[in-house]
């Protein structure tokens, strides 16, 4: 079906998204000043989780109240989703009681395969290859702290994980370069992030060497939900991959410090970093809200002039 979704971070051109973030400066300063708001009435998001989450499930539930609609949160332990129903079975009619889904789960194959079924707009609320709410979040709280995003430096550092993923397609999208550094064995595979080519991304064994001159440090934990088993493996390869002192050092005397939480100090960020003065970690998640409020807006009712 020809329905917009929002599956991956390139799904959306550059144009879409600098509405996005105008929008959501708006959507946010209305809520800050609590004015009722409410363009989704009668609207429902059904929010399917098959992997936990605090903020995902937050920021969509509390933005479709705010919105005016109604959220339903269903997972795959209390639902026929995890009894085996087929995912195409599923999509055809959820999609005919509800207005909008989101989906987390392991695979992006299954939300691409659910939004090919689905009569409303599908949203990617995490899968193990993509996280493009969260970027999209995390893209605003950078503009609203330091302006535009095209040209600027993001260092990543950790595990080229579905975060990871989603920084290097927005790279394309939105015209920046991310410097990524993994450990050995960990590195990124363009296939599986969905690149268009290696333009926008620099590999760097140091990750001293990829903060230097970064506008912006990010990471995430090192082991992602549904890679548990390999957690003890992880913790020693990814030692030498802590965000530091040393780290923000060398990057911009004004870089910012973000995570998309939850975080772990002492594994892949210092206590001393995420919680300095350079870390703008929960403004960048309650920008989820304000950013998934005006993504789900302008999926259903399409560009609103302010
Ligand atoms: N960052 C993020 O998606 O958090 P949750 O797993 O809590 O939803
Ligand atoms: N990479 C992490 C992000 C959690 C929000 C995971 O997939 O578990």
């Amino acid at each position: 079906m020809n329905r917009k979704h929002f599956l991956q971070f390139r799904d959306f051109g550059a144009d879409e998204f600098d509405y996005l973030f105008a929008r959501t400066r708006v959507i946010k300063d209305r809520f800050k000043r609590y004015e009722k708001y409410h363009p989704l009435a009668d609207r429902t998001l059904v929010m399917i989780f098959e992997k936990a989450s605090t903020r995902t499930r937050l920021s969509f539930e509390a933005g479709m109240q705010q919105l005016g609609g109604t959220a339903i949160y269903l997972t795959t332990r209390d639902s026929q989703l995890g009894r085996g129903e087929p995912v195409e079975d599923a999509a055809q009619v959820i999609s005919r009681m509800c207005d909008i889904v989101m989906i987390r789960t392991f695979e992006q194959e299954i939300v691409e395969r659910f939004a090919a079924h689905s009569r409303v707009p599908v949203i990617n609320g995490l899968t193990n290859e993509y996280h493009p709410c969260q970027i999209l979040a995390d893209l605003f709280t950078f503009i609203e702290h330091r302006g535009p995003i095209a040209g600027r430096t993001v260092a990543w550092i950790g595990d080229s994980n579905n975060v990871c993923n989603t920084w290097l397609q927005a790279a394309e999208v939105l015209d920046f370069v991310v410097h990524v550094s993994t450990p050995p064995g960990y590195e990124v595979e363009p296939g599986r992030a969905g690149l268009f080519g290696t333009d926008h991304f620099k590999e760097f064994s140091d990750p001293i060497e990829a903060c230097r001159g970064a506008d912006l440090v990010t990471t995430d934990v090192w082991t992602s939900m549904g890679f548990e088993a390999e957690n003890e493996e992880r913790r020693r390869a990814f030692a030498d991959w802590c965000v530091d002192a040393d780290m923000m050092r060398v990057a911009q005397p004004d870089a910012l410090f973000m995570h998309c939480l939850p975080a772990h100090r002492g594994e892949e960020v210092a206590a001393e970093v995420i919680d300095g003065p350079q870390s703008v970690v929960w403004d960048e998640a309650e920008n989820r809200l304000h950013a998934q409020k005006t993504l789900m807006e302008y999926l259903l009712l399409g560009r609103i002039e302010t």
